[in-house]
């Protein structure tokens, strides 16, 4: 009989290309279960930025209506492309790009007709000022070591005067613990404690990586990035979602944010 192993969760530092090896493999693993999980909520064709529920048809984070029409977008940790359906459907022009295959083969099956890229974030395989855009709803920022990397690269494919706006977990829950009920709701951990979650094997190779950056390093990042931030976004839990999601849930949603939505120009 082959012994699965647990992984074994602990807090260490990982660098770049352990983390994005990481990323690939969890992704593929786990593309599955993640859409079976979570696909009904996020909707085929939706543009959720988060567990909260936001949704940019209503948020307008990217713009307003008419300056998505025959604009180039680019969707950056896509994972099945719910994003990008909803902008193709609002006139645009997406390529949603993601480092996992397994998650874009989902996004095949799901369908969209238009262009699936994989690749990673921080090297984007696209020219210099090739969209009008760049989003990622909780896509692979979350899980790089070196954000200032990728706001380069998303820099560098956009034309001048276009946005970035992509969505984190909010930092402040890397004090707490990831849990939805009451016992998420006490402080545990430093907020300026910024080493990555890590799971490992039992080779201590990390299987999966988070990497916590505070407010103020988000700020610093985009800036360092090239851009410009035009506003932070928290959204509020609504009352219509009684959904949980890992660790966000109502109880807590109505407490502390779950997500931070960062906006950005490149001037
Ligand atoms: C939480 S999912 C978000 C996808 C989609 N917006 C959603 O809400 O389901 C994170 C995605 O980021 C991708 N990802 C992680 N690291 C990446 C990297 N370095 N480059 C590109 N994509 C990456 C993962 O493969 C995964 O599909």
């Amino acid at each position: 009989m082959i012994q699965e192993y647990e992984p074994e969760a602990t807090r260490r530092d990982a660098g770049d290309a352990e983390s994005s090896r990481a990323s690939r493999g969890w992704w593929d693993r786990n593309a599955d279960e993640y859409q079976s999980e979570h696909g009904t909520f996020l909707g085929d064709d939706r543009f959720v930025w988060g567990p909260e529920g936001l949704d940019e048809a209503e948020a307008r984070l990217l713009g307003p209506a008419e300056s998505l029409r025959g604009a180039d977008v680019l969707e950056i940790g896509a994972g099945a492309a719910q994003c990008s359906r909803w902008l193709a459907a609002q006139g645009a022009r997406p390529v949603a790009m993601d480092l996992s295959h397994r998650q874009l083969q989902h996004a095949l099956r799901i369908g969209g007709g238009f262009p699936l890229v994989e690749a990673d974030a921080g090297a984007l395989p696209f020219a210099d000022g090739s969209f009008d855009l760049a989003c990622a709803a909780y896509g692979a920022v979350p899980f790089v070591s070196d954000p200032v990397k990728v706001f380069r690269e998303v820099r560098r494919v956009l034309r001048p005067g276009g946005r970035w706006v992509f969505s984190v977990t909010h930092p402040i829950r890397w004090a707490f613990p990831d849990e939805p009920g009451p016992e998420g709701l006490s402080v545990a951990a430093s907020y300026f404690d910024r080493t990555p979650y890590v799971e490992q094997d039992e080779r201590g190779r990390a299987v999966y990586v988070e990497h916590h950056r505070t407010i103020g390093d988000r700020v610093r990042d985009v800036v360092a990035g090239g851009f410009r931030l035009v506003d932070l976004v928290e959204p509020e839990w609504p009352a219509w979602n009684s959904q949980e999601w890992g660790g966000w849930s109502p109880l807590r949603g109505n407490l502390i944010p779950g997500t931070a939505i960062f906006v950005c120009v490149r001037d």
